[in-house]
């Protein structure tokens, strides 16, 4: 006789503009196997870390991610008290509402609050993206990934580096996964969707005839003058080609202050997915400090300069199209000039970003909680 299937209770959590792309594919994958039989739900938080609809309900609508059930609306603050209120609010939830798995993705604080709350709450964590590491400390973001993959259940990995990475922390193999990367899923199933902003006729962009910058770091954007410095680096650079940048809010607020702007330079709102992976699909070059994008022009085969001095994706590095230039914004005349020489390398794509992450996702977790009706 089959034993009668457990409904068991997943959490999966988002909370910043980065995570949506990655809960997308997971999301994507738990509805096919639900209807294919599997028992297993999940409950959707939404922790409020970005909040406006430039930078969280523009990628909901897009990538048809549902309402969140629950929204915890914690809003901006410095790192502890954006972090604290997280875990106050996603404690009180779980004593309300219990839950067995927590799923966080990546490395903002909203993964690194739920997935301690979830822990200490008895619940198992799974952590996506799990593994990389870009040894900077001074980036929230990696103190973020190193407590998350402490108190992590099951790791699943995008990367062989990221696998090695666990397993010199002392996490045994039968708690590895390596599946992919679920922001590639979420990349491949919308390239038939995407689409120009509307300015695009306006600014005169045509293919390969302008570049895309985006940046967000603390230690590129909070200061102003070093902001206009690397500005000045990337207009001079383009030799004249429209430079669009899509403004993170972060940096909108240090931009305020600045008097001009070299002349080619866009300054556009934070973009839509849709809009923004066309106008990365068809940049010459993207210039930017994020990790997420190094990962889709390395996919998607468009030269990426990198203005860390770092990066926790060396895939992107060692088989992409990803340079890391350093933050000198000296660095990046060499840059453009051998980007205009024909001289960028053109990269290949790491193996298994292949689109099918999530569903590998789905497969291991129907396992892990019981669902298989055997
Ligand atoms: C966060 C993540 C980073 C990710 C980035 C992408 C952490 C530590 N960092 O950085 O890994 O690459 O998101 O965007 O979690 N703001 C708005 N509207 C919003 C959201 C934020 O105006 O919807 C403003 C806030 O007031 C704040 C600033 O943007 O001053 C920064 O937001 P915050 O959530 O602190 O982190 P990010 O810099 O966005």
């Amino acid at each position: 006789m089959k034993k009668p299937a457990r409904v068991s209770r997943m959490d999966i959590i988002a909370g910043a503009r980065p995570n949506f792309m990655k809960i997308a594919s997971i999301i994507r994958a738990m509805k096919s196997a639900e209807s294919a039989g599997s028992t297993l739900r999940y409950r959707l938080v939404h922790t409020g870390q970005h909040y406006d609809a430039r930078m969280s309900g523009d990628f909901f609508a897009q990538l048809n991610i549902p309402e969140p059930d629950v929204n915890l609306e914690v809003g901006s603050g410095t790192q502890a008290e954006q972090t604290s209120a997280i875990m106050v609010r996603y404690e009180k939830l779980l004593a309300e509402q219990p839950s067995d798995l927590c799923v966080v993705v990546g490395d903002v604080n909203s993964t690194m609050a739920c997935s301690i709350t979830a822990k200490k709450n008895g619940l198992k964590v799974a952590h996506v993206e799990a593994g990389l590491r870009s040894g900077d400390w001074t980036m929230p973001e990696e103190i973020n990934r190193v407590v998350t993959d402490s108190i992590t259940d099951l790791f699943f990995t995008t990367s062989e580096v990221a696998n090695q990475h666990l397993c010199r922390s002392g996490v045994s193999n039968d708690r590895i996964f390596f599946v992919g990367n679920t922001m590639i899923d979420t990349l491949n199933a919308n390239m038939g969707r995407i689409k120009p902003p509307a300015f695009w006729g306006d600014l005169g962009l045509e293919p390969r005839n302008y570049f895309i910058v985006t940046l967000h770091r603390p230690s590129n954007v909070d200061e102003l003058s070093q902001l206009l410095e690397t500005l000045a680096a990337i207009a001079e650079g383009a030799r004249g080609q429209p430079v669009v940048f899509p403004v993170h809010p972060r940096t909108a607020k240090t931009l305020l202050e600045a008097r001009t702007l070299p002349g080619n330079v866009r300054i556009v709102e934070p973009q839509p997915y849709l809009e923004f992976i066309f106008l990365a699909k068809n940049a010459k070059a993207v210039v930017t400090d994020s990790g997420g994008i190094t990962e889709e022009t390395t996919v998607m085969g468009v030269p990426c300069m990198t203005l860390r001095t770092s990066t926790e994706r060396p895939e992107t590095v060692t088989v992409g199209t990803n340079e890391l230039i350093g933050t000198d914004a000296a660095a990046l005349k060499p840059a453009f000039d051998r980007l205009f020489d024909n001289g960028w390398k053109k990269g290949a794509i790491p193996d298994k970003w292949d689109g099918k992450a999530g569903e590998r996702i789905v497969a291991v977790l129907q396992e892990v909680l019981g669902q298989s009706e055997a």
